[in-house]
């Protein structure tokens, strides 16, 4: 579930009073136990300075790109990313995200079945986003059955390079509901504000203008791009 008010005021404002490393990151990636007053819980708190330098995203900005990320499904009113902020911890500035409580034996792989629709909207998500490390370990399934996209560090590079495992929908048309929503977006796009414009702060020269030349690009288009013939299922 998406944090309430009071998670996010926790994630915002709570003191981080334990961090301990994450064995899957591939960057200094912490679990954190946050309080505020008689609040308790948890968040994965990934620092500025733990960042792994990459040799095609700038040094130090995917602190920014996890949090443009939750603001761009937030804007879209797609709702997967869990709560995300940025803010001081005990290693520095970096992003803050809730943590989602789930089984990490499920993946992408043996993700449960009905989940199709949800699948779609992170696929159409993850062209205009960009995403470049969409893996099978990022999705994570909540005890609702809700599906999260978590790790969203890469991406709104000026380049294309979507990297995926959902090719699911290989040559199917996007649902016209999500069309609609980035027909919307690139209206907005045209004179930002509020978190738009908070979120196109955040990337570097050239992102934004990518970023609209990749929601054209899918509304021309209308269909998820690639080979139908690497499609396997929840077709
Ligand atoms: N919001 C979250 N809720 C629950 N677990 C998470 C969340 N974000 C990350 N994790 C866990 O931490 C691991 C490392 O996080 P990840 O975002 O992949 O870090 P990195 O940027 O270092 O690759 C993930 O594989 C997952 O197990
Ligand atoms: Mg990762």
């Amino acid at each position: 579930m998406q944090a309430d008010r009071s998670g996010q005021d926790l994630i915002e404002n709570g003191e981080i009073v334990a961090c301990q490393l994450t064995p899957a990151g591939s960057n200094y990636t912490f679990l954190a136990q946050l309080e505020l007053g008689d609040q308790k819980g948890l968040a994965i708190y990934k620092p500025r300075d733990g960042e792994s330098p990459l040799w095609d995203f700038p040094t130090g900005t995917l602190y920014k790109r996890e949090y443009a990320a939750y603001l761009l499904s937030e804007v879209l009113g797609w709702d997967f990313i869990p709560y995300t902020v940025i803010r001081d911890g005990p290693y520095g500035i970096g992003s803050v995200q809730q943590f989602v409580e789930h089984d990490p034996k499920q993946n992408y792989y043996n993700l449960p079945e009905n989940n199709a629709d949800q699948l779609q909207m992170i696929a159409c998500f993850d062209l205009v986003a960009n995403s470049t490390d969409r893996k099978a370990n990022h999705l994570l399934v909540d005890g609702s059955g809700k599906l999260w996209g978590i790790d969203n560090a890469l991406t709104f590079h000026s380049d294309m390079k979507i990297r995926t495992v959902i090719w699911d929908f290989c040559g199917d048309r996007i649902p016209k509901q999500y069309l609609g929503t980035l027909r919307k977006l690139a209206k907005q796009l045209q004179a930002p504000e509020g978190r738009l414009s908070e979120l196109l702060d955040l990337l570097e020269p050239g992102e934004a203008a990518a970023l609209l030349r990749r929601v054209e690009w899918v509304l021309s288009e209308k269909v998820y791009p690639g080979s139908p013939m690497r499609s396997r299922r929840r077709r």
